[in-house]
């Protein structure tokens, strides 16, 4: 019998792609979106993930997030194609997704945003399993970020975030003890990586009509983006710095504290006020907790100090 086409059998489904397993296992990380492989049934997942999501879009997302959407011309029917979404995104901020097999190392991440470039998952979740999971996915990616890259403030901010990375490894750089380096460096890369879950993936703005969601983790979650607005049990604070990097987050059940911000200009502004803390050594001591730093964060970190 002959084999089926791979564009019927193999999909690129999360944790079941001999696509991604290959790549990992010859250590490239930055890959070919080989569009081809995507199944029917990955084109399906997609297909309710999107449907499903637009009127709560309309209700419930920021008006920059709105406008994004509608100027990437996403198909509600297929999943994106990487080269089409960048054709439509590069013009307005030079922003462009960049696929990657799996987790980014901390530096490489921020670096690349720095590069404006947004390191894109292409693997999409079971048709079955549409709510949860933990691992990233083209939905998450492309559906809740991308469109966020196509506002100038907002992309000038995550450059900016970017440029703290380098200023943090620069740091870093300077201390002489080994030990007293990776505690330092563990404690500034847990005080960025705070800022980014309580912003860039979990953040609220206030608008004209309201709290209205930014963060990507909501955008693309179809419970949660309501939850967020509406359940009194969600505790909504303007973000201070202070509180945000050192509070620690657990990423498996919907948020229960999250942080408003006025403005992407607001944003932008913090994002400089944690580079002046980081410079005066105010995030080299934050509260212990979530998130973990890995050995090849760390590492990405200290090959960038070099
Ligand atoms: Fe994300």
């Amino acid at each position: 019998m002959d084999a089926m086409p791979a564009s019927v059998s193999i999909g690129l489904t999360t944790t079941e792609a001999p696509f991604i397993e290959d790549a990992r296992s010859h250590g490239e990380l930055y890959i070919r979106q080989p569009y081809e492989l995507y199944s029917e049934e990955n084109h399906e997942a997609w297909h309710k993930l999107y449907t499903r999501m637009m009127p709560r879009w309309e209700k419930y997302a920021n008006e920059h997030f709105l406008k994004g959407i509608s100027s990437l011309c996403l198909n509600a029917d297929r999943v994106p194609k990487l080269d089409d979404v960048n054709r439509f995104l590069s013009p307005l901020t030079g922003f462009k997704a960049k696929a990657v097999s799996g987790y980014v190392p901390a530096f490489l991440f921020f670096d690349c945003l720095r590069n404006r470039e947004f390191p894109t998952t292409i693997t999409i979740r079971r048709s079955d399993k549409l709510d949860y999971l933990p691992e990233p996915d083209i939905f998450h990616d492309i559906a809740g970020h991308v469109p966020m890259h196509t506002d100038r403030a907002f992309a000038d901010t995550l450059v900016r975030f970017g440029e703290c990375a380098h200023t943090a490894a620069e740091m870093v750089s300077g201390i002489r003890d080994k030990d007293e380096q990776i505690r330092t460096l563990t404690s500034v890369i847990k005080a960025m990586a705070r800022f980014f879950w309580f912003t860039i993936e979990f953040g609220l703005m206030r608008g004209r009509d309201g709290l209205k969601v930014y963060g990507s983790g909501l955008l693309s979650s179809y419970g949660e983006i309501q939850h967020c607005v509406e359940s009194p049990e969600v505790q909504r604070y303007p973000i201070q710095l202070e509180w945000a990097i050192n509070q620690s987050f657990e990423i498996d059940h919907y948020q229960p504290l999250l942080f408003i911000v006025d403005s992407f200009d607001h944003l932008f502004d913090l994002v400089g006020q944690l580079e002046q803390w980081m410079k005066a050594g105010k995030l080299n001591n934050v509260a212990p907790g979530e998130p973990g730093v890995d050995e090849a964060d760390l590492r990405s970190f200290l090959d960038a100090a070099k």
